[in-house]
């Protein structure tokens, strides 16, 4: 099933996940709409607060051919190192795009699917969109780096957008 996407300036985006307690045949479907959701969109990350369900909960897939899905169920960073910069979008914000500083090797522990912990180590645009995900699961937007300025720019476009929605 595909489940709607909340949109930046939505408060919505702004809840803090709650850990998943047990990873249940509902958890696996969430998961599973998730990932139907993100790969329709098309995007190569999302989080669960995304489509307003306050689970850390993320999937991602940074594959080209798409076929490489990586859960990740009460992510944490245990390590994180170094910097990268990518141009970063989110569906949450439609159409916008911006650089943003990030670690450039992390160490992610979490849980799979099946409820199986796991440890990843990893760089370039996994470990970015890893970073991007987690701070969704937190309340944060990756617009949040932004400038002042840019950022009451991209609220302005949004607002008008809004008024404009039929
Ligand atoms: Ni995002």
């Amino acid at each position: 099933m595909i489940l709607d996407i909340l949109e930046y300036p939505d408060s919505r985006l702004r809840k803090i996940a709650a850990p998943v307690a047990v990873v249940t045949a509902d958890i696996r479907r969430l998961v599973r709409d998730m990932a139907q959701t993100m790969y329709a969109a098309p995007g190569i990350g999302l989080a669960a607060t995304q489509v307003n369900v306050h689970k850390r909960i993320i999937v991602i897939d940074v594959s080209p051919t798409h076929d490489d899905l990586k859960v990740f169920i009460n992510p944490e960073l245990v390590f994180a190192e170094g910097e990268s910069g990518y141009e970063e979008g989110c569906l949450s914000v439609p159409g916008y795009y911006d650089k943003v500083r990030r670690a450039g090797r992390i160490t992610v522990r979490a849980q799979d699917e099946r409820g199986e912990p796991f440890e990843l180590t990893t760089d370039g645009m996994l470990a970015v969109c890893v970073q991007h995900e987690m701070d969704h699961l937190v309340g944060k937007v990756f617009v949040d780096y932004l400038s002042p300025l840019k950022r009451a720019r991209l609220a302005a476009k949004a607002r008008k957008k809004q008024r404009i929605a039929v």
